[in-house]
């Protein structure tokens, strides 16, 4: 059976990043055999300029039909005055809606190597190993009523809906106390369940699904404290659960912790099947230098061979060639400290590709 998996590498240093990544897993395909076979396609921007939309259809029927989808970036400057409905950003709340990829995985874990390279106190952040686990397709990202609409009296009024229903609030907690098994046995589901009634039906449908799940201890937290445990002290967590919006702030702020956003991979999954994507965005300031850090994505070819192919030993061998490439001191840009050894996005790629062997 054939293995597919789609390239969309999307804008700015995106292409530079899923480039590396492609190399690594061309590399892992031969070193173990994995039978995998790639197809590109455009998305975001680039794809709005080729065919005036960001998710043409032949990039999402492309992305249906493969067992995983290995993305970028997408967004830049140049697209920033369109129109929402067509805004580079849309294709990936596209991909993520059509394929229904509701349970979002991001790891935020730091390497011994990198401890200096991060903003808070070694004692702080040493041994960090967090996953936030957002969910994707609900909340306020999705809900309805939305838009602006013009009142009588000619001002304006912005709506978005911040909607949960239960089998999308089970669905996800699910997700999280089956990733937590498998790790510290630890979920802190984040609402804001004092001011907002859907979060409050939130943490009411957690703490029932709990009783499945007993071997797994479950908290409770504000967004609010949330954000402010995660700087004061981030060893407190295990596995993180919450909504859409949420999860987006929280998990930039989780992945600052490990000293770079450009470390961090993540995961949006539906069962098996996944899209695979660094955290970070299109970096359009150093787009097209070589800068880039590719580890958040080559990282993310790690998780998709975890994930959706089940090829632990290849998702491991590139995890543990990271981790050599940084002992070994070599830094692109972003998590470079002094007397260590500044390389570009390529040769990264190159010393990871070389350390698998
Ligand atoms: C992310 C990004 C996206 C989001 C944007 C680019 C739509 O910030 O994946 O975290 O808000 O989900
Ligand atoms: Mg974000």
């Amino acid at each position: 059976m054939s293995k597919k998996v789609a390239i969309l590498p999307g804008d700015g240093i995106g292409t530079e990043v899923v480039a590396e990544a492609e190399r690594v897993l061309a590399r892992l395909n031969d070193k173990y055999t994995l039978g995998i076979e790639t197809e590109s396609a455009l998305v975001g921007g680039h794809a709005y300029d080729e065919h005036g939309s960001p998710l043409p259809d032949s990039t999402l029927d492309l992305a249906k039909n493969a067992d995983a989808i290995l993305l970028g970036a997408v967004g830049g400057p140049k697209w920033e005055p369109l129109d929402y409905s067509v805004r580079p950003e849309r294709a990936l709340l596209g991909l993520r809606a059509e394929l229904d990829l509701y349970a979002n995985l991001r790891p935020a874990k730091i390497y011994p190597a990198l401890v200096s390279a991060s903003s808070l106190k070694r004692e702080v952040v040493e041994g960090i190993d967090i996953m936030v686990v957002r969910e994707l397709v609900g909340g306020i990202y999705f809900g309805e009523p939305k838009g602006v609409e013009t009142l009588p009296d000619g001002t304006e009024k912005g709506v978005n809906s911040l909607v949960y229903t239960t089998p999308e609030i089970e669905r996800i907690a699910k997700v999280a106390f089956d990733v937590a098994r498998k790790r510290g046995k630890k979920v802190c589901s984040v609402d804001k369940a004092n001011v907002l009634e859907s979060t409050e039906l939130w943490r009411r449908v957690v703490t029932l699904m709990h009783k499945d799940h007993e071997e797994i201890e479950l908290s409770h937290m504000y967004v609010d404290n949330c954000a402010m445990q995660l700087i004061r002290w981030p060893k407190q967590f295990d596995v993180i659960v919450t909504t859409n919006l949420f999860g987006d702030i929280l998990s930039d702020a989780a992945a600052m912790l490990t000293g770079s956003i450009g470390m961090l991979p993540s995961a949006s999954l539906s069962g098996n099947k996944g899209m695979f994507e660094p955290v970070h965005g299109s970096a359009p300031d150093i787009a097209g230098q070589n800068k880039a850090n590719p580890i958040a994505t080559i990282l993310s070819v790690a998780m998709m061979l975890q994930y959706t192919f089940g090829a632990m030993s290849a998702a491991g061998e590139v995890e543990r060639a990271v981790s050599e490439v940084l002992e070994q001191g070599y830094r692109t840009p972003d998590i470079h400290t002094e007397g260590m050894n500044l390389i570009g996005t390529k040769e990264m790629g190159d010393k990871i590709i070389e350390a698998i062997g």
